[in-house]
């Protein structure tokens, strides 16, 4: 008998397990969001507060009634300007939603995304999808089968491969569920994006601002294990040779340094590659990691937002929320 993939993802959630699945944005560890102790999984493979909500993955825009309430109008006009994809709607809770699922939260985050063995999983499957990125609590998310592997190794029953993920970094986050929108996480679908699709701008959430628990918003995240910090060009030009760097298409001799990474020059190259040369730098035995400063200009601000946390954290995520 042929053991086709999705066949065996869709049994194995149906029993509870987790399987592991490529989005565009990063890779997901999913279970059977209808399924509380089939969630409660995720939180112990990836050693996450409990309180941390969960985005429930759906194949089709049809099926955000079937967990949200009160759909409003707004959210309509942006499903339908960028779903499937790197996007996630904060709404208002069925019922049934589980809290285990919502960290007790009276929302539910939802996303559609847009990447094809994503949509086989969610389609054959049929059901919503409830999917952390599949690292560990406070690491980098992994962006190929390989990485999820190591990360969590025998934690996940199945990782489904897939090609790249295109996008990079995770989804961005507008809850829609209060009188005001706000983006709660910035990502590759940018403020201005949003705001010319709705004929406003939505607010951003300030940094002191209480989050209802966006793990994102852990001052420290998204970190890699060495220690990391910006620094211009000319100080990486005249930093000593046991120091590993991310430089931008600069010219730097490579040779000079325990590894160097000449990232893309754009916003949306150098978010696609950023975790997995992260994740390079951090295995290069390097003392340091320099990340060369990056332009203060429209498309990068979920950029400096990951790496802002990144450079903080010394591996240790630090609880804040
Ligand atoms: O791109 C992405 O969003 C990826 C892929 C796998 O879809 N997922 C992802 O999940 O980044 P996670 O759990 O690492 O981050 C989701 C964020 C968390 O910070 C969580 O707090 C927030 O979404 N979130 C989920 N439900 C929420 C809710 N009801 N209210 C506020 N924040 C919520
Ligand atoms: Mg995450």
């Amino acid at each position: 008998m042929i053991d086709l993939p999705y066949d065996r993802a869709v049994a194995l959630l149906r029993a509870g397990e987790l399987v592991a699945f490529p989005t565009e944005t990063v890779y997901g560890l999913g279970a059977d969001a209808s399924n509380p102790e089939a969630v409660k999984k995720i939180f112990a493979a990836k050693q996450r507060p409990a309180d941390h909500p969960l985005i429930v993955h759906l194949a089709d825009a049809a099926q955000i009634a079937d967990w949200a309430l009160n759909v409003p109008e707004e959210a309509k006009v942006l499903a339908n300007a960028f779903w499937p994809g790197p996007m996630t709607l904060i709404l208002k809770k069925q019922a049934h939603v589980s809290d285990t699922v919502t960290g007790g939260q009276d929302t539910v985050g939802l996303r559609i995304p847009d990447h094809p063995v994503a949509h086989e999983l969610l389609s054959a499957f049929g059901g919503g999808v409830a999917a952390p990125s599949a690292n560990r609590f406070g690491r980098i998310s992994p962006t190929t089968a390989h990485d999820v592997r190591e990360e969590l190794g025998d934690a996940v029953a199945l990782v489904l491969e897939g090609d790249a993920c295109d996008v990079g970094i995770e989804s961005t986050i507008i809850d829609l569920s209060r009188d005001e929108i706000v983006i709660l996480r910035p990502g590759m679908i940018g403020a201005r994006a949003i705001g010319a699709v709705l004929g406003h701008m939505p607010r951003m959430r300030m940094a002191n601002e209480k989050a209802p628990r966006v793990s994102g918003s852990l001052s420290a995240h998204y970190a890699p294990r060495t220690a990391m910090r910006y620094a211009t060009r000319e100080e990486i030009r005249n930093a000593p040779h046991d120091v590993a760097v991310l430089t931008r298409a600069s010219e730097i001799p490579a040779g000079r340094y325990a590894m160097c990474i000449d990232a893309p020059f754009d916003p949306q190259g150098y978010a696609r590659e950023l975790y997995s040369s992260l994740r390079a730098l951090d295995t290069s035995g390097a003392r340091e990691i320099l990340v060369e400063t990056l332009p203060d200009e429209q498309g990068w601000e979920a950029i400096h937002d990951r790496l802002g946390r990144a450079v903080t954290g010394s591996g240790q995520p630090e609880r804040t929320v």
